[in-house]
């Protein structure tokens, strides 16, 4: 381990990195499988975990785009202490054998030291001179796939030098064949639908579903299908790997998943044939054609639920391109009236980047909650969709 020693109890600190705008349900998640000590920050939380939790997040967690766990920090004011600090930071004679890949990706500056790409190269020498003088060899980069990812984070004189578990990002679910148009990523659809508090025993649906992702993501929430369990991790290559450890969380995660028939209705509507296909195609990539239903039409066709309550998720077109704007005002006006006369009793969550575009919907949200889709800055909107009030009793004169 690093300069710094760790509670027993308690070896791992660790950072999940967040969608902006989730980093206090991505704390929930991170509480809910055990993590401790957890503080939200931006983009990310920090917490303390054992290493069977550790493991666990990897597998379980929908949240993060990656997991990080801290081997040492050190003082940095620049390139020199940089240098020295991450030779002497781990073990590196079992951590990075030559016949490793690493990749190093770095966040924050310190004097000297203000571009990212500029501090890996400094880090990779510091590595890559470690190993001449061990072995006289160095390991190859590789930046796609390698089998050791370093992450150092510098900031207020301090280098803290980080392992991703995953190495690729965690959004990246693997059921993702096909790209509709402006997908959502997973992470932040996943992080949407706990924000609802769908619980999975109401109907679900989405009226311009687009490739899938909301109505994926929720299925995956709901029967608890966890989509890494399959996944090879950058940690099963770590000098410190516990197979046994890693194999029992892979038994528990397997042993949470429910059978398909404990779904509700979970439906789609997408007008264009081919993004339709693209979902469905997604959604048998991930599994769950038999659960989740995609109806290619326009949702001002769709008939009228014949559930008096559910929740209805929607990521409506933006429209970032002039002159889409009218069109688009006409859309959300038409989809707030088909949503007042048909979805009495439900729940609806829309995403919007555009307020101009919410307000043509004529409804009053009750919540609104900042996020961030890909850099836009958007609101989630909560809003209760109220039963038609019953006939007016009559008056007797
Ligand atoms: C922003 S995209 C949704 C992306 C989706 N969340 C995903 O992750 O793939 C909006 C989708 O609404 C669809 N759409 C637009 N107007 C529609 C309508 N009247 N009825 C049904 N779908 C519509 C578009 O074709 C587009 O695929």
């Amino acid at each position: 381990m690093g300069s710094k020693s760790r509670q027993a109890s308690l070896p791992i600190q660790g950072v999940a990195v967040l969608p902006q705008g989730l980093e206090d349900i991505g704390s929930q998640e991170l509480q809910a499988l055990g993590a401790k000590q957890i503080t939200p920050r931006r983009r990310a939380a920090s917490f303390a975990s054992d290493m069977a939790c550790f493991y666990r997040l990897h597998l379980q967690c929908r949240l993060p785009f990656r997991l990080l766990r801290e081997m040492a920090r050190f003082h940095c004011d620049g390139r020199d202490s940089l240098y020295d600090g991450v030779q002497q930071a781990l073990d590196w004679e079992r951590w990075l054998h030559p016949s490793m890949s690493f990749r190093v990706d770095v966040t924050g500056t310190a004097p000297g030291l203000n571009h990212s790409h500029f501090t890996a190269l400094q880090v990779k020498n510091a590595l890559i001179d470690r190993q001449r003088d061990l072995w006289g060899q160095r390991s190859s980069i590789d930046l796609n796939e390698p089998d050791l990812c370093l992450h150092v984070h510098l900031h207020r004189g301090e280098a803290i030098l980080s392992l991703d578990g995953s190495g690729g990002s965690l959004h990246r679910r693997g059921y993702r064949a096909a790209v509709g148009v402006a997908p959502l990523k997973e992470n932040l659809a996943a992080g949407l639908i706990r924000l609802t508090g769908w619980d999975g025993s109401t109907p679900l649906t989405d009226p311009c579903c687009g490739s899938g992702t909301l109505l994926i993501e929720a299925t995956a929430i709901a029967l608890q299908r966890f989509p890494a369990l399959h996944r090879r991790f950058l940690l099963e290559s770590w000098a410190d790997f516990e197979a046994d450890l890693w194999d029992a969380e892979q038994r528990r995660a397997h042993k949470r998943q429910q059978p398909t028939n404990k779904a509700p209705r979970i439906l789609g509507y997408e007008q264009d044939a081919k993004i339709a296909q693209q979902a469905r195609d997604n959604i048998s990539a991930a599994g769950l054609e038999e659960v989740i239903e995609i109806v290619q039409a326009d949702f001002r066709d769709a008939p009228a639920p014949e559930e008096d309550h559910g929740v209805v998720v929607c990521n409506p077109p933006y429209g970032v391109r002039l002159g889409d704007s009218s069109e688009l005002q006409e859309l959300y006006r038409e989809l707030g009236a088909v949503l007042k006369k048909d979805y009495g009793g439900w729940d609806l969550w829309l995403l919007s980047g555009n307020r101009e575009l919410t307000a043509a919907l004529r409804l009053k949200a009750k919540r609104r909650i900042p996020v961030s889709n890909g850099g836009l800055d958007c609101r989630w909107l909560h809003y209760e969709l109220n039963r038609p009030s019953a006939d007016p009793i009559p008056q007797e004169n």
